[in-house]
């Protein structure tokens, strides 16, 4: 993870009233706090918390991690090609700050952690049984990038958690507080501001 940016690390005032220029670095906040799952019952399972991730094509549904070369899950993944990436809510904050600080190779993180590896449903990684909802993964490519290679990924399942679905059977993740990284500290989504759509939607006429 960068470092936490101070005001030390600015280089030069803006022309512009109010603006100030950094360094390039890796800004786009907030992001996920994800904890991904790898591994099988052969190498043994892992958890390692990731917030490079993201949906990067909507049909086929693909998503990527970004994933440093020397940590204990970067092996794991690239030699069984499947992880799954769990995302996280306030109750979970403890374990996804704990599995992103302490390694698969000292620990086992699941049994340190209290959480359920539970069978996926199209991959030979678990997912974590107490997430709400666990994207199952199976790579395509590896590209190296720098710091971290990018594991770009075809999403074979989506595997939620049932008492998030509502009687109409669409799912209520909101009310599981999502759990996001945001500059060196995690928060939990709260209230809502808006809807897809709404700043164009027709308001409904009030009958007079
Ligand atoms: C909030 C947070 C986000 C992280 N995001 C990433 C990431 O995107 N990629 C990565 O390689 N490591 C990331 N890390 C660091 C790994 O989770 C950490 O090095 C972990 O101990 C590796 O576990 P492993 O050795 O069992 O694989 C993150 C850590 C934290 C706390």
């Amino acid at each position: 993870m960068p470092k936490k940016r101070s005001p030390a690390a600015v280089k030069k005032s803006s022309p512009v009233a109010d603006r100030v220029r950094w360094q390039a670095g890796t800004m786009v906040y907030p992001a996920p706090a994800a904890l991904v799952s790898c591994g099988n019952r052969d190498t043994g399972f892992n958890l390692i918390t990731v917030a490079w991730t993201g949906n990067v094509c909507s049909a086929p549904a693909q998503c990527y991690i970004s994933v440093r070369p020397e940590r204990y899950s970067y092996r794991l993944i690239k030699e069984t090609g499947e992880f799954a990436i769990n995302l996280t809510t306030a109750a979970l904050v403890r374990a996804v700050d704990w599995c992103g600080v302490k390694s698969g190779r000292d620990f086992d993180k699941f049994k340190e952690c209290n959480l359920t590896a539970q069978p996926a449903f199209s991959i030979g990684a678990p997912v974590v049984a107490e997430s709400p909802l666990a994207i199952e993964c199976r790579v395509k490519q590896i590209i190296p990038l720098g710091a971290h290679d990018m594991f770009l990924a075809e999403v074979v399942a989506l595997n939620a958690a049932g008492k998030l679905l509502d009687r109409e059977q669409s799912f209520d993740l909101a009310s599981a507080q999502p759990l996001v990284y945001l500059h060196g500290k995690y928060y939990a989504l709260g209230r809502p501001v808006g809807y897809f759509g709404f700043s164009v939607a027709k308001k409904k006429r009030v009958k007079s």
